[in-house]
Order: C-alpha cells, then structure tokens, then sequence
C-alpha cells in the first residue's frame, strides 16, 4: 500500500481543458416562451402518471387484500399463552417415533424443553449428554423401558413406543437424541377458528421442527380418518447447501382412511423464501378455519403456504376413494358437512423432532446419512454420522415466543 501512494504521488498532474461556458451567453431557458409552456406540460404529465401510478397501485392492493375471506361473526380467545410457565400444555413421553419413525426420545427433560427469557426453547439434544446411557449401553444389550419408570405417555403398550433394546446383532440401537413435543391436549382446543403462533425454527441438519394440529377426540376414527392440520413443518438444514432446507414451510391438511389413502397431496403446499432463512428470526405461523375455508399464512394473510375451500363437494366426494360398501367405506359424508373431517376439536402440538424414515428428508439428498426404506440400521446409520450434523445444532433450538388460539364465535363464558 505504502509503495504504491508513493508511486502515485510522482504522476505529474495534468489539468484537462475546462468544458465550462464562460463569460456572457444566451439562457434561453431562462427567458420564457416558447419554453416555459413545454415546462409546465412536461410537469402536469409527469406528476399526472406519478398519482395515476399511486392510484392504481392502492386500488389493487385494496382489491387483493379484500379477496382475501374473512369472516364477520366473532372470536372469543381462547388461550395466549406468552410461555411464563407449561401450564397449557402437556409433555408427550415416548421412543417409537410418533408413526413417523423420527429417531428423537421425546423427554419432559428441562433441557430438552425450558423457559427462558425469550420464550419458550424445544430443544435436541444428544442422548449420551442428557442421560446415564453409557456408549456401549446406546450400541447393545441395554433396555430402555419407559413402562418401567412410569413416564410413558402412549397407550400403545404393544409397539415399540416405551420399551426399546439395544442390539449389535440387529443393527438396533437406543435413540441417540432427546427432544420435546408439547401439547394442548385435553386443555385447550378449538373447533374453527383462528391460531398464530411466533416462532423461530432451529437451524441444524435433519431437524425437523413443527407447528400443528392433531383432533382432540378422533370422532371419525384413528389418523388419517380425523384430519391432521400442519401449519408448519420445515427442515433444519443450511439452504445454502440443502435444496428445501430452512428456507421452505410446508403445510399440509392430511386426511383419507390410511396411511396409503392419505389425500394429503391434495392438499399440501411449500412457500420457499427468495432469500435467507426461516432460521435466522421469529416468524408469525397463522391460520383461519371455518366451515368454508382453512387457509395457513406466514406473516401475513397475504403470503398464504396454503388455502383449502370446503365443498361443493364432501371431503370423501373429493378423495376420489371409491368402491361404497367394500372396506373403503366413506367415514364422513353421514355429517352433510363440507369440512368433516375437520369440524371437530383440534388441539396444538409444538415440537421437535430428528431426522425419520418416513419420507420427509429425500434419500441421497444433502449427503443423507441413513436410507429410509430397507435399511433396519437407519438410526444407527444416522448416529455413525454424527460429526456431520450435531455441530450444525443451534444450541438454542426452536424458541417460541407466543401461541395463541381463538374459537369462532363468541365467548360462552366471558373472555379470559
Ligand atoms: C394459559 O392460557 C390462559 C388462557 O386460557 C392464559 O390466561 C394463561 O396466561 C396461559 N398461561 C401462560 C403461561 O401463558
Ligand atoms: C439380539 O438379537 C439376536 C437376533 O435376533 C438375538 O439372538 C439376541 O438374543 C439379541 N440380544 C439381546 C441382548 O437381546
Ligand atoms: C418394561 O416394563 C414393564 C413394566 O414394568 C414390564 O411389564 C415389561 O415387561 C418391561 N419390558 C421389557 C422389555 O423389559
Ligand atoms: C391414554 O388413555 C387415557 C385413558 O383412556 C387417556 O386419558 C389419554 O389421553 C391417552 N393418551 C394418549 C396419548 O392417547
Ligand atoms: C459420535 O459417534 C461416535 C460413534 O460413531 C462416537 O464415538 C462419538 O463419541 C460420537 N460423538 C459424540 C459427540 O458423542
């Protein structure tokens, strides 16, 4: 740098020859006619297309923000909880993956879920860290029996939700991370209405953070035939080097008689941000539900992940699944209602939950570690690899600063 301002400072100076008119000379700019008249057109014209311009702008703003549906009937407030303590909610305890075959332990373990000052934090972490589970313990010959200490919170005492063993010979190993899923269940739940819940998702591969809603009384029957209502799910990994990371919601409604009948594809949808994350700040996941309609924003109404509109058809006249008074037999036309399934009570579920063999994370994408079908090691596949994932962890985890539901329709009893 020094050597070369001293170089610099050697160049002779040489002045260019002004371009400068001097002394006196004609404005005819100045002097009025024929130019003074030009001058004002040019402005009328100008500020003329600026209002038009504005004009138009607000009137489609106007058109697009009134096209959005809305109701005129009330909401009574059912819960805004600000996550000063857990009392709304309910910790769910178990091993088996929740149907989806996600690998996390979900514990009641403070530091997998806890209150801070920003709200409340669900976070993974590595089960060698939070538990007396020994290395060798997590590979083989170790039981894991949540039956047996009392805090199992499935019913379903005959799958693999309570009790695992470790087992070199089969590949099987203890879930080798902890995380949270929280509930309203039995607490708080709406039938129509509104949710907006802020929250920041936590950046880390194969993290698999979710906001939504599960019904509280399975009126027509075990999933899918109740609905499933996801306003948001979204993967963990960095999108500058995972197509679909955390730059990208989905939300999806799911409902059909099985997991093979599941329409859910007709009626799921991603919004993909231009740039940055949904990891790097608090975001507003919302939706509205009426008989008519369900549709899920982010933000805003106007940046909807998903509208559905109820009817004309029913749901099952939608599903396309025929064949009346064979086994598929159609579990919600009885109703006359457009919306059955989702005309029942739904409460909220927070969680976390990591990596799964259920299809959410594409095989060979992203340098995947496990396989999802075919391979009964995938969640020791998943642990072998831990080098290349847990340093991606945000120590922080999902932070939820706020979830709020209201119930269409005015209070019964006064507003909380
Ligand atoms: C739980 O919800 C009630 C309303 O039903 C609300 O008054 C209370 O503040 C909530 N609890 C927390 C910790 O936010
Ligand atoms: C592990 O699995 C093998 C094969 O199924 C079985 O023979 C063995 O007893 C199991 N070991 C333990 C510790 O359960
Ligand atoms: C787990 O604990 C329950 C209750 O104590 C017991 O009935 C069951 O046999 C245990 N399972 C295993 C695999 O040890
Ligand atoms: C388990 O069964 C009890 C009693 O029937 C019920 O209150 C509870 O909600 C059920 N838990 C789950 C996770 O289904
Ligand atoms: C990652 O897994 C290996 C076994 O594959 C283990 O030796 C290592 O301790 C694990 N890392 C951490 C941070 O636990």
């Amino acid at each position: 740098m020094a050597v070369f301002l001293g170089s610099q400072q050697q160049i002779k100076q040489r002045r260019l020859k002004s371009a400068r008119l001097v002394g006196e000379y004609e404005k005819p700019w100045i002097e009025g006619s024929p130019y003074k008249n030009r001058e004002r057109w040019d402005k009328i014209i100008l500020w003329g297309c600026i209002t038009l311009g504005f004009g138009v702008g607000i009137a489609l703003c106007t058109l697009t923000y009134f096209k959005i549906p809305r109701h005129e009937a009330s909401y009574c407030l059912v819960m805004a909880d600000e996550f000063k303590n857990l009392d709304n909610w309910s910790h769910e305890v178990q091993i088996g993956g929740f149907g989806a075959n996600s690998f996390e332990w979900a514990t009641d373990d403070p530091r997998n879920s806890y209150i801070a000052d920003d709200g409340l934090h669900l976070k993974a972490t590595l089960t060698l860290d939070t538990s007396d589970i020994t290395p060798d313990q997590l590979l083989n010959g170790y039981t894991l029996n949540l039956t047996a200490a009392g805090t199992c919170t499935s019913n379903d005492t005959k799958s693999t939700d309570c009790v695992r063993t470790s087992n070199a010979t089969t590949s099987t190993i203890i879930n080798p991370v902890r995380s949270a899923r929280i509930t309203t269940k039995g607490k708080k739940t709406i039938r129509y209405g509104r949710v907006e819940v802020v929250a920041k998702i936590p950046p880390g591969q194969w993290l698999w953070p979710a906001i939504w809603m599960m019904p509280q009384d399975s009126v027509y029957g075990a999933w899918p035939r109740s609905g499933e209502i996801d306003l948001m799910e979204a993967r963990g990994n960095d999108p500058a080097h995972y197509l679909l990371g955390s730059d990208t919601i989905y939300s999806t409604i799911h409902w059909g008689l099985d997991y093979f009948t599941d329409q859910s594809k007709q009626t799921a949808s991603w919004y993909t941000r231009q740039r940055g994350s949904y990891a790097s700040g608090f975001h507003t996941y919302g939706m509205e539900w009426t008989p008519e309609y369900l549709y899920i924003y982010i933000d805003n109404k106007l940046l909807q992940s998903l509208s559905v509109k109820f009817g004309p058809k029913t749901m099952w006249e939608r599903s396309g699944l025929k064949a009346p008074g064979h086994p598929p037999k159609d579990p919600w036309s009885y109703t006359k209602s457009v919306s059955t399934p989702f005309d029942q009570d739904f409460y909220l579920i927070l969680n976390v939950a990591v990596g799964t063999t259920g299809g959410f994370f594409a095989d060979s994408v992203g340098g995947k570690p496990w396989v999802d079908r075919g391979s009964p090691a995938a969640m020791m596949d998943f642990w072998k690899a831990n080098a290349t994932w847990y340093p991606t962890w945000d120590p922080d985890g999902m932070i939820v600063k706020s979830a709020k539901m209201w119930q269409l329709g005015a209070c019964s009893s006064p507003e909380i």
